[in-house]
């Protein structure tokens, strides 16, 4: 059988995904009873990281340790990766020492070339075009506090950046309506809008995707890499801020996400992660146990 990787939503069915957001839940049971559940003993996770992170790096060797496994980080900086060792030699290296492999880069084809070459699971834990996993946490997230995402409507407000290609993706997979209000110029590319146009639809203002919106989420305006441009997008994106208002426009019920590092006063208000339907410790913690049932799932699928 095709080894199984997680590089964009659409590696999964919806019926996986599903799997895994329940998994998720009876896993976060687990953990906040104290109940040991060591299935992966002795297995080894990489964690290669060319961008800074605080939640990714977190969760995952958590997720591997509490799973009897350990984790190895691997920055871009000390391997030979960042001296140009090529990445399809590295993968065939790396990938005969370890069980599972996760990558947080920039271009999206490393992740994929890095995949080809792999023995063992490959997870995208952020590229510039894709961060599958935190849309594993959101769906959790919202789960738990309002049930189905399935038929609801989702906002997101600012950059059509690597956050709003996942959630186009996770549209289609669970079924939800997504609304996009991005500045001209900063819209997600034509074509993938155009492939998901059964699902995902371009607004014009923060304000039309915030109406009967049931979830708004957004996002940093400018992204790692993007450092540069952050003084541009401050200018473009003054009327993309998630705020109170902005809020009050949408249902009575909506819930507020953010995957964090945040800025208040940019794409947030100063109190924004205080309202009380933001939602965003709890996305936050849901990482750690979205991403161990991605795991387990890709450890036990790949063991068959
Ligand atoms: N949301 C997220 O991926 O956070 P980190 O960059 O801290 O990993
Ligand atoms: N869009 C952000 C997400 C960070 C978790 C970035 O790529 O920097």
């Amino acid at each position: 059988m095709a080894l199984r990787h997680f590089l964009t939503l659409r590696d999964l069915s919806s019926a996986e995904l599903n799997r895994i957001i329940e998994r998720a839940q009876e896993l976060k049971r687990l953990q906040h009873t104290r109940q040991v559940y060591q299935p992966f003993v002795g297995q080894v996770m990489g964690m290669i990281f060319e961008k800074s992170s605080t939640r990714t790096r977190i969760s995952f060797e958590a997720g591997m340790t509490q799973f009897g496994g350990s984790a190895i980080f691997l920055s871009s900086r000390d391997t030979q990766l960042g001296r140009g060792e090529p990445i399809e030699d590295s993968a065939r290296v790396i990938s005969s020492m370890l069980d599972i492999v996760m990558i947080r880069t920039f271009g999206h084809e490393i992740v994929e070339r890095f995949a080809s070459y792999s023995k063992v699971p490959v997870i995208n834990a952020l590229t510039d075009d894709h961060h599958p996993c935190q849309l594993l946490a959101d769906i959790q997230t919202f789960v738990e506090h309002r049930g189905s995402i399935k038929g609801k409507t989702v906002a997101w407000v600012g950059d059509g950046n690597n956050m709003c290609n996942s959630y186009i993706e996770a549209a289609h997979q669970w079924g939800f309506k997504l609304k996009i209000a991005t500045p001209k110029g900063y819209e997600p590319q034509e074509k993938f809008l155009k492939e998901f146009a059964h699902c995902v639809e371009l607004v014009d203002t923060a304000e039309d995707a915030a109406v009967n919106a049931n979830l708004i989420v957004t996002d940093v305006w400018a992204s790692m890499g993007q450092e540069e441009e952050q003084k541009i997008r401050e200018q473009a994106f003054a009327s993309y801020q998630v705020n109170e208002h902005l809020m009050s426009l949408a249902h009575s019920d909506c819930l507020f996400m953010h995957c964090l590092p945040a800025h208040r006063g940019e794409e947030i208000s100063e109190n924004m992660l205080e309202h009380p339907n933001a939602v965003v410790w709890d996305e936050a913690e849901n990482r750690l146990h979205a991403q161990k049932a991605l795991v387990e799932f890709l450890l036990l699928e790949n063991q068959k």
